[in-house]
């Protein structure tokens, strides 16, 4: 089965592609569609945001198409930076100046009880004629007091999931992949192909 991957972000179409390794389903990415017109993310919820995007990509290339939209929540910030994680620093954001800024708003707030957080990830899968179903994975953390670690991307250093000590980006792919939102939602999709494939 051949899926497209509806996202221009390498970091999420490695995370996506390899929880599928084992997988008879072939992967490809927007690279194969290179004037496939970009999705614009004005969408009030993730879900909105990834059924929006699977199902443009999916009507264009004509193949079943999978797209993530996903962020973080900040319960102290009224669950701030949300739909606009990537955009969160405005014009010119980045992973880091994102970071900062939330580490910013948080700098008055030390007790960890006070700085928790969570992330959202909501998968849609979307087939040509405009059907779609969605999977939704969360997991919840604390935001430390300074980056941590170098890998994964976005808020990862700054991200510590409940009961562990190091952030994501301290940790290995595969230790991310079993507790990420991302992970969650896709072992959710995982077995719904697996339910509809045999
Ligand atoms: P999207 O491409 O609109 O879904 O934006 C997602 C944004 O949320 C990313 O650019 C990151 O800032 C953040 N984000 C989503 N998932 C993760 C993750 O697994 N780790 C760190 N940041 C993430």
């Amino acid at each position: 089965m051949n899926i497209v991957l509806a996202t221009r972000n390498s970091k999420k179409a490695d995370e996506l592609t390899r929880m599928f390794v084992s997988y008879p389903v072939v992967f490809q990415t927007l690279d194969a569609f290179p004037d496939c017109p970009e999705v614009i993310e004005d969408g009030r919820t993730f879900r909105q945001n990834a059924i929006k995007k699977a199902v443009q990509v999916a009507r264009y290339t004509g193949c079943p198409a999978l797209a993530d939209d996903s962020g973080l929540e900040v319960e102290s910030l009224g669950r701030a930076p949300g739909v606009f994680s990537a955009r969160y620093a405005g014009r010119g954001a980045n992973d880091s100046r994102n970071m900062k800024k939330v580490l910013k708003e948080l700098r008055d707030i030390d007790d960890p009880r006070s700085r928790t957080a969570r992330f959202v990830c909501c998968i849609a899968l979307a087939l040509p004629d405009g059907r779609s179903k969605t999977f939704t994975g969360v997991v919840k953390g604390t935001i430390g007091k300074r980056p941590k670690g170098s890998n994964g991307f976005g808020y990862d250093p700054i991200f510590y999931p409940l009961g562990h000590d190091r952030t994501f980006a301290e940790m290995a792919d595969s230790e991310k992949d079993v507790l990420s939102h991302r992970g969650r939602a896709m072992k959710k999709l995982y077995f719904y192909l697996k339910r509809m494939l045999t």
